[in-house]
């Protein structure tokens, strides 16, 4: 069993496309704690109502360190062996991400590198590829390391938007590919199937 922490910002699709998926492989994955930056999060409520316990981010900046070394406690308490970033919209602390090396994915709706790094999240990122009239774009799943979206990538998979009228229409098409890609590597790695060689990364499928 695969216990894994699920870190969000907003309305949590990604984490309830989790959920529904792995409603369906009960044996492989169990989602121990969803936690938020931002107690608003409609994520939150998801969680709640599949009863997973959730755990807030201080906003407070003073006590915000203090809440990430409470939260890595806690997690290592629960043997959690993935951390999944589904919309966190936070830098994760450096001493958190050392805590928990090359065991957090992050997805970002692009095909890295292209189109990331900071204030790349959400619609900005659609916005920006519609600008420079992109054709092909998609989404990445990748390991999180200390410089944002630079970890090694593990999947991706891209999606023709040759047509699109508008940013929107993007962030539409790659929402439902970050539904299937993330689901896909939380498994892969509960069933020990991702490999690190040579500083790449292979899917044994
Ligand atoms: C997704 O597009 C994700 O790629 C990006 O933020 C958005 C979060 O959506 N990081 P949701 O909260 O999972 O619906």
């Amino acid at each position: 069993m695969l216990n894994i922490a699920v870190f969000i910002s907003g309305r949590g699709s990604n984490l309830s496309s989790i959920i529904e998926y792995f409603k369906e492989n009960l044996n492989i994955v169990s989602i121990k704690y969803v936690i938020s930056n931002n107690k608003e999060a409609y994520g939150l409520k998801i969680a709640k109502s599949n009863n997973i316990p959730t755990f807030l981010i201080s906003p407070d900046k003073l006590e915000t360190e203090k809440s990430y070394d409470i939260l890595a406690e806690k997690l290592k308490n629960n043997d959690v062996d993935l951390i999944v970033l589904a919309g966190y919209l936070k830098k994760i602390p450096d001493s958190f991400i050392d805590k928990f090396e090359n065991k957090i994915i992050n997805i970002h709706p692009a095909l890295l590198p292209s189109f990331g790094g900071k204030g790349m999240y959400g619609l900005n990122v659609h916005q920006a590829v519609f600008n420079k009239s992109v054709k092909v774009t998609g989404a990445s799943v990748h390991f999180v390391n200390k410089v944002y979206d630079e970890g090694l990538i593990i999947a991706q998979q891209a999606v023709d938007i040759s047509d699109v009228e508008n940013a929107e229409e993007i962030a539409e098409k790659v929402l439902k590919i970050e539904h299937t890609i993330l689901p896909y590597v939380i498994s892969k790695i509960a069933e020990h199937k991702i490999i690190i060689k040579n500083n790449r990364v292979y899917i044994n499928e």
